[in-house]
């Protein structure tokens, strides 16, 4: 069967991160034509414009690496009501040059877990505008975990509620259904064919 490239981007560096945890079950529920490659974010510096006409090696890796899926899943803490400086700072890099950015167009998934009761709903909403002014494709719907306890999600990314594995799947499964929509060659030409005709009606 064919299958998409995923980004895949952590956005914590932890060693016992949670949300490490639920982007191994995420891994493990996604439908047969997605395929996660995990990226390093930890080795990326600190956005500079100074570095720009030579990019440092990790930062070409990351682009080239992001530039190359098909899509991208985001699974990220919330930090004071926003996302980690790790994952904005990968962000920024991926933006710039901007003829040359990878997020425009690009289907993205994004999910998160918390301890708290509004599970990462805050910082979920900050990447979900910050990625729509860079034209990235996020797919609609929530993902909010909320982590009751060490034994949620093991550190093997094994669910123990059957409630919370079957809503991820069927989030992984519309996923798959939707990248694999963009992908398709006639999903371009189709929405070139609605730009020309609206510029026809003006
Ligand atoms: C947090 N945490 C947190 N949780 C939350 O639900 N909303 C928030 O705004 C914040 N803010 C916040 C800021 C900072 C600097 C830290 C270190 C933590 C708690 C957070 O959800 C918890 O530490 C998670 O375990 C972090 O995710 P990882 O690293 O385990 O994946």
């Amino acid at each position: 069967m064919d299958h998409y490239d995923i980004a895949l981007l952590v956005g914590s560096l932890r060693q016992a991160s949670i949300n490490r945890r639920l982007a191994k079950a995420m891994v493990k529920l996604a439908p047969e034509n997605l395929r996660f490659v995990w990226i390093t974010l930890e080795d990326l510096p600190f956005y500079n414009g100074d570095l720009e006409p030579d990019r440092p090696e990790a930062v070409t890796r990351f682009t080239r690496q992001v530039a190359g899926c098909a899509g991208v899943l985001a699974v990220t803490p919330e930090y004071n009501r926003s996302i980690p400086a790790l994952l904005k700072n990968a962000i920024d890099w991926g933006s710039k040059p901007l003829d040359r950015a990878v997020w425009r167009d690009k289907p993205t998934l994004i999910a998160g877990t918390s301890p708290s009761p509004i599970a990462t709903a805050l910082g979920q909403q900050h990447l979900r505008q910050i990625l729509a002014i860079l034209g990235a494709s996020v797919m609609g719907g929530e993902c909010y975990i909320r982590f009751e306890g060490d034994d949620f999600i093991s550190p093997e990314g094994d669910l123990a509620n059957a409630s919370t594995e079957a809503f991820l799947s069927d989030y992984l499964r519309r996923f798959g259904d939707f990248v694999s929509r963009l992908a398709a060659p006639d999903h371009h030409s189709a929405a070139r064919s609605v730009r020309d005709a609206v510029a026809a009606l003006a």
